[in-house]
Order: structure tokens, then sequence, then C-alpha cells
């Protein structure tokens, strides 16, 4: 089947099997690889992305469910000529891990920062508690995401 959506601000087409998902449409039918299928059973992050302005697994979402819809994915968060904040803060504060759990770390905490620019602790744990890293700590991602609110 033929989907439309909205995807980074832009109208795209794909066709689409019934079973697929949105974040297989994403990397394999339009060309945006950052979302990451790391489990694709909505257990990591590594695939989220903002369908209507929510953070979901787009792992879990049907491809032919977001028909009229709008996503914004990793790509579609840094501007023109600069990173967005959480990036720029991920980066200069040696937050960025892997290319699986990092582009997750990154839509999530856009999510949060846009949603509430100065979060507590709790709620900064809370909104990362759905993006996995298997290998380290995540005391600087957190400290780079507070720094991005801070900066917002
Ligand atoms: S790949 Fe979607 S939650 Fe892990
Ligand atoms: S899963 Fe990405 S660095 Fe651990």
């Amino acid at each position: 089947m033929r989907i439309s959506l909205t995807v980074n601000g832009e109208l795209r087409e794909a066709d689409v099997w019934g079973g697929e998902s949105l974040l297989n449409a994403l990397r394999d039918r339009l060309d945006l690889p950052g979302s990451k299928n790391a489990c694709e059973q909505g257990e990591c992050g590594s695939c989220s992305v903002l369908l209507d302005g929510v953070l979901v697994c787009s792992c879990l979402v049907l491809a032919a469910q977001v028909d009229g819809h709008e996503a914004v994915t990793v790509e579609g968060l840094a501007g023109e000529d600069e990173l967005h904040p959480v990036q720029e803060a991920l980066t200069q504060g040696g937050g960025v891990q892997c290319g699986f759990c990092t582009p997750g770390f990154v839509v999530a905490a856009a999510d949060l920062l846009r949603r509430n620019p100065d979060p507590s602790d709790d709620e900064l744990r809370e909104a990362l508690s759905g993006n996995l890293c298997r290998c380290t700590g995540y005391q600087k991602i957190l400290a780079a995401v507070r720094a991005a609110g801070s900066r917002s």
C-alpha cells in the first residue's frame, strides 16, 4: 500500500507492506537511517521518533498507521547550520555513545526539553528510562541533557 506522511517537514510517499513498521519504512523506504533497529521489541528506544509530537518507538508503529500523519526523526532535529542543543551538549560533554543508542537518546532528550526545559533529576531519568545503553554509565548523557536544558 502507498502511504504519504510528513517527515521532518517534508511530504513523503512510500510503498509499504501491511505488517511493515514505521522504523523499517523510515530506514529502507525513505532513506532516513538515523533511527536504529536494535531490539525491534520496544525495549531499547534506539528507534525513537516523534509522531504527531509524541515520542514513540517506531519499531512498534505500523507504517500503514502513519498515513496522513507527521513524524520527526533524529535527522530532523538539527537546524540548517547548527546542531540541536542536545546534540551540541552531548558532543561537548563527551556524552555521545554508539550509533545505535545515541539517536534515540537525542530524540527522547529533545522531546523532554521541549516539554520541560528545566527538568528535575527524577524527571530527566524518567524521560530517558526507555533508552538503553548496554555498555556504559549514563552520567555524561544526563549531564549533557541538563546542560542543553539550561541553554534552551
Ligand atoms: S528498536 Fe525499537 S525499541 Fe528497540
Ligand atoms: S548501546 Fe550505544 S554505547 Fe552502549
